[in-house]
């Protein structure tokens, strides 16, 4: 069966649903092809820190009652390090800009709610997804739903198929370069029932390794620990994880998150991926499929966001005013913040995590560089600028 639409998008995670929801907005019809189910896509549990920009689009394009509802808005973390915290005012020093706390799960639930309340829903369980004529003016989506084959003849297509997607390894490698780093740690995150036992986040660069102290409700923490890329969870009790918790985030001062029930553990390697240009022909990458920074940051749905919002507003202006300059620009404008999130992420990575056999020398440096950082304001206010986006 043949369809016709004007953007093909692949993937529905939070990019592919956010251009969607924007090219709806838009009158700009457009097709969403996701490989997993709906509930494995809305049960994810994966990024939980929106930048004022994302909260700012979601408010924007209507999906932002929710959101201001059940978000926790944070106008400060603290850097733990030597036994003691430090509060970093991220509002004070950006001019009262500030993160807000909301599941990457809750942004996904209610982007879909959107997308079927406006009669385009997204279609789930498609296999063998292939994307080719990119070059041309007419590319093309093949793909497999229920047995019966489809194709879907498109203006664009935008590759929204996050780090394992088709779209970036469909661009001809002669066009493309990728530029990868691999960091030598995981994290082993969890999710607790425990009413998180801080207001603000904490991140702690200790002796034994990083650890996280985050939420996701008023009686939901999430909290995660540097572990080997390839640890073994098996070797995590949930007592062995509560006890390493308390040893790695516990402050002089008598502080340790509160515990509970485990609801989910999870370890992922750490790695930082970025391909240029964006772009191929037809075919427009976005979020993921195009860049991976490490979670240290919290840079990554932000990131993700921030694409799909300069490639809708483009395709906006291709379609209503025959402009092509900012689909044209799309590519190095997305890379340079990319550029940036990925400086500040490698950064923030190496100067919290511990490294395996590294001397004494190392550790003093760190705990020199988070002192420098916690007791000057200009260190502080370049900090809250890069952390709050
Ligand atoms: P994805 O969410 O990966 O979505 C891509 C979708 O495409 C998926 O649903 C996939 O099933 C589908 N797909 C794949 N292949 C195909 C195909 N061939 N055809 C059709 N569909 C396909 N970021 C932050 O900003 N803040 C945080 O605090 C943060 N914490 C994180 C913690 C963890 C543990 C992890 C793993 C990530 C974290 N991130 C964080 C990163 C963030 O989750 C990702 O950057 C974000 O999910 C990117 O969204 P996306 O839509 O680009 O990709
Ligand atoms: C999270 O809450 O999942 C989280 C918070 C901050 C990070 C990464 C993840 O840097």
């Amino acid at each position: 069966m043949t369809h016709r639409t004007q953007v093909a998008i692949i993937g529905a995670g939070p990019a592919g649903l956010m251009l969607g929801h924007l090219l709806h907005r838009a009158g700009i019809d457009s097709v969403i092809l996701e490989t997993r189910s709906e509930a494995y896509v809305v049960e994810r549990v994966r990024a939980g820190v929106l930048e004022q920009g994302t909260v700012d689009l979601m408010r924007e394009s209507g999906l932002g009652e929710r959101l201001d509802r059940e978000g926790l808005r944070h106008e400060g973390l603290s850097i733990a390090f030597a036994g003691s915290r430090h509060r970093i005012d991220l509002s004070g020093l950006t001019g009262g800009r500030a993160i807000t706390i909301y599941g990457q799960h809750e942004v996904v639930k209610d982007l879909i709610a959107a997308r079927t309340a406006a009669g385009r829903p997204v279609h789930f369980n498609v296999e063998r997804v292939v994307v080719d004529e990119l070059a041309s003016e007419r590319p093309r989506v093949r793909y497999v739903q229920d047995d019966a084959s489809h194709e879907i003849l498109s203006d664009f297509i935008a590759g929204c198929d996050g780090s394992h997607g088709t779209c970036r390894s469909s661009m001809p490698a002669a066009h493309t370069q990728t530029f990868e780093h691999e960091y030598p740690f995981g994290w082993l995150g969890i999710l607790a029932e425990a009413a998180p036992a801080s207001d603000e986040l904490i991140y702690s660069c200790h002796s034994r390794g990083f650890a996280l102290f985050s939420m996701r409700s008023p009686t939901i923490t999430r909290l995660y620990l540097q572990c080997a890329p390839d640890e073994d969870l098996s070797q995590w009790s949930d007592d062995r994880i509560w006890s390493e918790l308390r040893v790695r985030l516990g402050t002089e001062d008598g502080w340790v998150p509160a515990d509970g029930p485990i609801l989910q553990k999870s370890v992922t390697g750490m790695r930082s991926v970025v391909t240029e240009p964006m772009r191929y022909g037809r075919l427009f990458l976005a979020g993921d499929a195009a860049h991976i920074v490490p979670p240290t940051g919290a840079k990554g749905l932000n990131l993700a966001m921030a694409d799909v919002r300069r490639l809708a507003s483009a395709l906006v202006s291709f379609y209503v005013a025959a402009d092509d300059t900012a689909l044209n620009e799309y590519s190095g404008m997305a890379l340079r913040r990319t550029w940036r999130a990925q400086r500040f992420s490698s950064w923030m990575t190496s100067a919290l995590h511990r490294v395996e056999h590294a001397s004494g020398f190392e550790h003093r440096r760190q705990l020199a560089e988070l002192e420098y950082l916690v007791g000057s304001r200009a260190a502080m206010t370049s900090f809250a600028e890069n952390y709050v986006g």
